[in-house]
C-alpha cells in the first residue's frame, strides 16, 4: 500500500519553527553563478596537489576520531590572524555559519534576544530562532551605514543578549568603522560578535576588529575560509575571542565536530595563505569595476569592501533577475525593493554579468 508522506504542517514541530522557511539561495547549474558571493577561482593547483596529500595522509588514521580540539589548524589560524594571538582564542567550526551557532546556542537560546542592524546576513534570525532565542532587527541610515550613538542607543534600549555586527555587511558591502564597534561594545550587556566573514576584500591599510580584542572578553571576531580563501565548499569558519568564550563554545559543540578530513585540508590550505589569497586583489579589482560600470549603466551602486556590490535602481528586481537569468547568469535578489547583489566573479564572468545587464533596460 502507497503511503502519503505527512506535510510540515501535520508534524508535531516546535512552535516557534511553524511558519520559518529554511535557507534557499537559488542553486542552479547556470554557466556564470554570482549568487552567493563565493570565490569563483578555483584553488591554485599547487595548494591543492598539497591539500590532497595532506587528507591522504589523514584517511590512514580515519578509523580513529579526529583530535577533538583540533589543536594544529587553531595554531594555524591563531599564526594567520597575528595580532598575537594564541591558539586557546581560536574556535573553529564547519563554515562560519556553524560557528555564529555555536556562539547562539551558548549565549541565546530560550527567553533571550540576538540582534543585527537590518538589513544585514540572513542567516542571523534563522540561526537565532532555532535556538529558541528571538531575533529583534534594528535601522541603519539611509545609505546603509550605521552612526555610533544611534547603534549604542539603540543596543541600550533593547538590552540584547548577542549583537551581530556585518563588517563589512551583507548584502550592503558597507565598511563598518571601528567607532561603531567600541560604542555598541560599551553599551551591550552581552555578547558582541564581529562577523568580518568579507574582511580581507578591504583595503589593506584598514584596521580589522582582532586590534579591539584585548581588553574585551565579551567580543568574538568570525571569519571563514569560505570567501578570500576559496574554500567554501570545504566548509571552514573559525573566530577570535577570549578563552573563556572558547570555553562555553565547548560546552555546545558535538564532540569530534570537525573531521579529520577538514581539519587536515584546513591546516595544509593555511599553509599557503598567501597563495590561497593570491586572487583577492583581482576580485577586488572585478568588484569595483562592477561599481563604475554599473554607475556609468545608470544604477546605483553602493560602496563595498566586499566581494560583491549591491545596486539600486532596479525598476522590477524580478524580472531583471529572470532576464538575466535566461542569458546564463545568476546573481541574487536580496528582497530590497528596486535593487539586486551581484558577487564579483573572474573577470570573464563579470564580463558576462555586465554585458548581459547592458543588454536589458530595466532601470527605474
Ligand atoms: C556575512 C556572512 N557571514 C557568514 C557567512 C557564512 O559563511 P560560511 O558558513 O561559508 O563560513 C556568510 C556567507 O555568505 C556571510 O555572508
Amino acid at each position: 500500500m502507497g503511503r502519503v508522506s505527512s506535510r510540515l504542517e501535520d508534524l508535531p514541530l516546535r512552535d516557534d519553527l511553524r511558519g520559518l522557511t529554511p535557507y534557499g539561495a537559488p542553486q542552479a547549474p547556470l554557466p556564470v553563478a554570482l549568487n552567493v558571493n563565493e570565490n569563483t577561482h578555483p584553488v591554485p593547483q599547487e595548494v591543492a596537489d598539497d591539500i590532497v596529500d595532506a587528507v591522504a595522509l589523514a584517511l590512514r588514521d580515519v578509523n580513529r576520531y579526529p583530535d577533538r580540539e583540533f589543536t594544529s589548524l587553531r595554531e594555524g589560524f591563531a599564526d594567520y590572524l597575528g595580532h598575537g594571538l594564541s591558539r586557546d582564542q581560536i574556535w573553529a567550526a564547519n563554515g562560519s555559519n556553524e560557528v555564529l551557532q555555536h556562539v547562539l546556542m551558548a549565549f541565546a537560546g530560550p527567553g533571550r534576544t540576538a540582534f543585527g542592524f537590518a538589513p544585514t546576513y540572513s542567516m542571523y534570525p534563522l540561526l537565532t530562532r532555532a535556538t529558541g532565542a528571538e531575533w529583534i532587527a534594528g535601522t541603519r541610515g539611509h545609505d546603509y551605514t550605521i552612526d555610533p550613538d544611534d547603534a549604542a542607543s539603540q543596543v541600550r534600549v533593547l538590552q540584547p543578549d548577542v549583537v551581530f555586527l556585518c563588517s563589512p555587511n551583507n548584502p550592503t558591502g558597507t565598511p563598518l568603522p571601528l567607532e561603531v564597534i567600541r560604542a555598541v561594545y560599551d553599551a551591550a550587556p552581552g555578547i558582541v560578535v564581529v562577523d568580518e566573514a568579507y574582511g580581507e576584500f578591504a583595503p589593506r591599510d584598514e584596521r580589522s576588529a582582532l586590534t579591539l580584542l584585548p581588553g574585551r572578553e565579551r567580543l568574538v571576531v568570525s571569519r571563514t575560509m569560505s570567501k578570500a580563501f576559496a574554500f567554501a565548499g570545504a566548509r571552514v569558519g573559525y573566530l577570535a575571542a577570549d578563552p573563556a568564550v572558547i570555553d562555553a563554545l565547548r560546552l555546545v559543540r558535538l564532540p569530534y565536530h570537525l573531521s579529520a578530513l577538514t581539519q587536515a585540508a584546513a591546516t595544509a590550505a593555511l599553509r599557503h595563505a598567501p597563495v590561497m589569497l593570491r586572487m583577492v586583489d583581482e576580485i577586488v579589482a572585478q568588484r569595483d569595476r562592477i561599481s563604475a560600470t554599473l554607475d556609468a549603466l545608470g544604477y546605483q551602486p553602493y560602496e563595498s569592501w566586499a566581494n560583491f556590490v549591491l545596486f539600486g535602481g532596479v525598476d522590477d528586481p524580478a524580472a531583471t533577475w529572470q532576464a538575466l537569468y535566461d542569458r546564463g547568469v545568476l546573481i541574487r535578489d536580496v528582497g530590497i525593493a528596486h535593487h539586486l547583489r551581484v558577487t564579483a566573479g573572474t573577470e570573464g564572468e563579470t564580463t558576462a554579468f555586465l554585458d548581459a545587464l547592458a543588454s536589458i533596460d530595466s532601470r527605474s
